[in-house]
């Protein structure tokens, strides 16, 4: 996968059937519907993680927590579903090792699932503290996944 020029990843990406995701007319500048899927599942984990630290600095009530650690639990689920093989290219941050290393990116996102259900734990016991130390256990999922499988911003 490593050496696939872009187009040649779309066509692997097709291939391996999510064909029905991409819309004919799609521009080769544009990303794909399913890295915009994609991002806007981390712009979720982003928010969501920004409305717990909220919760917890006393900006939104501490019950907030809860649902927000909720929310992003289902985010950090709905991430094992969302790296198709070949799905980096145009548009996408996603680096090639996601698929070459498949077992460990598949490791980081346990990682985050298992930060997640322990983020929801502490989020019920409406104690500042512990949501802040289970919040920032999660944090260091983030760029755990992030430093080894995503290109730098341009
Ligand atoms: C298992 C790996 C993994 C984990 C865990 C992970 N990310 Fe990401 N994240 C990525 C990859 C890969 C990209 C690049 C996606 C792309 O551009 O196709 C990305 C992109 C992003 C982006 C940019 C989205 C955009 O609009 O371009 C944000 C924001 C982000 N992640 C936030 C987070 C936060 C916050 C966490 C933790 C709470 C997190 N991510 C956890 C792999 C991960």
């Amino acid at each position: 996968m490593k050496r696939l020029h872009r187009h040649l990843a779309a066509a692997f990406f097709i291939a391996s059937g999510f064909a029905a995701l991409v819309p004919t007319g799609t521009h080769a500048q544009d990303a794909s519907p399913v890295v915009e899927y994609r991002k806007g599942l981390m712009d979720a984990l982003r928010i969501h993680m920004g409305g717990v630290t909220a919760a917890t600095a006393g900006t939104a009530p501490i019950g907030h927590a809860e649902y927000h650690a909720v929310a992003f639990e289902r985010m950090a689920q709905a991430l094992a579903n969302v790296f198709p093989e070949g799905s980096g290219g145009p548009g996408s941050r996603a680096l090639p090792a996601i698929w070459e290393n498949r077992g460990d990116f598949m490791d980081k996102v346990t990682a985050i699932q298992m930060a997640a259900a322990r983020l929801v734990t502490a989020s019920r016991t409406g104690d500042a503290e512990q949501i802040g130390s289970a919040a920032q256990a999660v944090r260091a999922t983030c760029g755990a996944c992030h430093n080894p499988y995503r290109a730098p911003a341009n």
